[in-house]
């Protein structure tokens, strides 16, 4: 982890940004060319967000989707754009004789991931979704996506490279965020972000990270049986969530969102203190506390081969 206050955002201006702009919907290098300076400026800020946030058996998101990997000796899994390595920390740490193997497109995050993992626990390749040039045909039992598939276009690509170095009865479980109105309030602090964004860059939303179908449980689900015909496909939802000092927890809600990154600091500041009015708890007098409360939905995707 840096120690570079995520949220202390400069707005990155880019092929990418510029498209959205000018309403194009910028192609997959510009995309990636954007999420590689997005994750050199703030490495480790998914991390930092996702670890802090529990549903209500403990769990943080990470754990949640680590619950698809069997706990038995020799099992091969790739934890697919694995970024500063946290998932393959908590497996290697379950189990050390699991076969880890990470992959990610950024230098800086796979660095994070390297110090935390020695060349024995996991292998790890900067290496795009979208080419898995360096694994092989049917040599995985698990595939894992934490948080990243909403980010990948084209997403067709990555699904059959994933059914490719899958094995017979092996399984593919991708951690992604949704439905919107699942979790208390989260529609309010996603309007609330969006709106400030939409005013810097009014097409932003309309046009966004990743492909739009990853984004909706029907259409996620149309994706996954369109790629694996053959497969048995099961979407479930979570809700995860944070409780504490205020500034704390209004950092980590605007931090899941990548939208936040465009904007430029004095209007993100202005951003984060109205949000912070959003998440703080009241007390009886309706009166805002320093405590805040922060529920965000997730769901997983797991196709069983
Ligand atoms: C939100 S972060 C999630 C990182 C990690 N899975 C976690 O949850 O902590 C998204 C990650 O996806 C990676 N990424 C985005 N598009 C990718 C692609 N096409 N291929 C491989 N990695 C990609 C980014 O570099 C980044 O590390």
């Amino acid at each position: 982890m840096t120690n570079r206050d995520f949220n202390d955002l400069s707005n990155f201006s880019s092929i990418w940004t510029d498209s959205i702009v000018n309403n194009k919907q910028p192609d997959g290098e510009a995309l990636i060319t954007y999420l590689k300076t997005v994750h050199q400026h703030h490495t480790g800020f998914t991390e930092k967000c996702a670890s802090t946030c529990r549903d209500k058996t403990g769990l943080n998101s990470y754990e949640w989707l680590a619950e698809i990997v069997p706990d038995i000796d020799g099992t091969r899994v790739l934890d697919l754009a694995c970024g500063s390595g946290p998932l393959l920390k908590i497996l290697y740490d379950r189990n050390r004789n699991l076969k880890l193997t990470g992959v990610d497109i950024s230098p800086e995050e796979l660095s994070l991931a390297k110090a935390r993992l020695s060349d024995e626990s996991a292998n790890l390749f900067l290496l795009k979704a979208q080419d898995l040039k360096t694994i092989s045909d049917s040599s995985l039992d698990v595939v894992l996506c934490h948080w990243a598939l909403t980010l990948m276009d084209p997403i067709a690509p990555v699904l059959n490279e994933v059914r490719r170095v899958l094995s017979s009865g092996g399984k593919f479980a991708a951690l992604v965020d949704g439905p919107i109105n699942a979790a208390p309030g989260y529609s309010d602090v996603h309007d609330l972000i969006y709106g400030y964004v939409k005013a810097k860059i009014p097409n932003y939303g309309e046009i966004d990270l990743g492909d739009p179908r990853i984004r909706n449980s029907d259409s996620l689900s149309d994706l996954a049986s369109e790629a694996f015909p053959k497969a048995t496909i099961n979407i479930e939802t979570n809700v995860v969530s944070m409780e504490g000092p205020i500034a704390e927890v209004t950092k980590t809600a605007a931090g899941f969102f990548y939208a936040s990154f465009v904007l430029p600091p004095e209007i993100h500041n202005i951003m984060l203190s109205k949000l912070s009015n959003l998440l703080a708890l009241k007390n009886q007098k309706g009166e805002l506390e320093n405590q805040g409360r922060f529920a965000m939905p997730i769901s997983r995707l797991v196709i069983k081969n």
